[in-house]
């Protein structure tokens, strides 16, 4: 077993995990943040992505002991305040962006560090941003459909048009 300090969602935490373990495991078992899910735990699917200094990656495939000195982000970090949403995800409900929700913490990061490195990403970057989390559900199509709807909100480009009166 070893201490470790991990900075998670802004907050900092000491833990106690074994050597070997992974950081998707710490997240879960150890701090209780289960929003990071656990799927094939080998890299493919992409449900247990994290952001590690805004960067998304596979907590499956880190030890937590690699974590130490970055900032880790998790789904339950990404609402502005408690009982909110982020725009993010308000627009996935919004579009029906998800249906059993296995992906969509990890699609949500994965949108989240996308919009923040490019404002307005086309069809084919968003495309590309998640071809590495897999959703079993929806086709995809909707998924797309609300990151576009959430950069253009973040853009403020999605504001309803003003009437004025004659
Ligand atoms: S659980 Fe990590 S990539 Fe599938
Ligand atoms: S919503 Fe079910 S796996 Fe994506």
């Amino acid at each position: 077993m070893t201490t470790l300090p991990l900075e998670v969602n802004g907050r900092a935490w000491l833990v106690e995990v074994e050597d070997r373990a992974s950081l998707l495991d710490c997240l879960r078992d150890v701090l209780g943040l289960h929003g990071t899910h656990a799927g094939c735990e080998h890299g493919v699917c992409g449900t247990c992505t994290i952001l590690l200094d805004g960067a998304p990656v596979r907590a499956c495939l880190m030890l937590a002991a690699q974590a130490d000195g970055h900032a880790i982000t998790t789904i339950e970090g990404v609402a502005p305040r408690p009982g909110e949403m982020s725009l993010v995800q308000d627009a996935f409900c919004e579009t029906h962006g998800l249906q059993c929700g296995y992906c969509t913490p990890g699609m949500v990061l994965t949108a989240e560090a996308l919009l923040a490195a490019n404002p307005a990403p086309s069809r084919a970057e968003i495309i590309a941003a998640i071809s590495g989390n897999l959703c079993r559900c929806t086709g995809y199509g909707q998924i797309v459909e609300a990151i576009q709807l959430a950069a253009e909100r973040r853009r403020g480009a999605n504001i309803p048009a003003v009437e004025t009166a004659p």
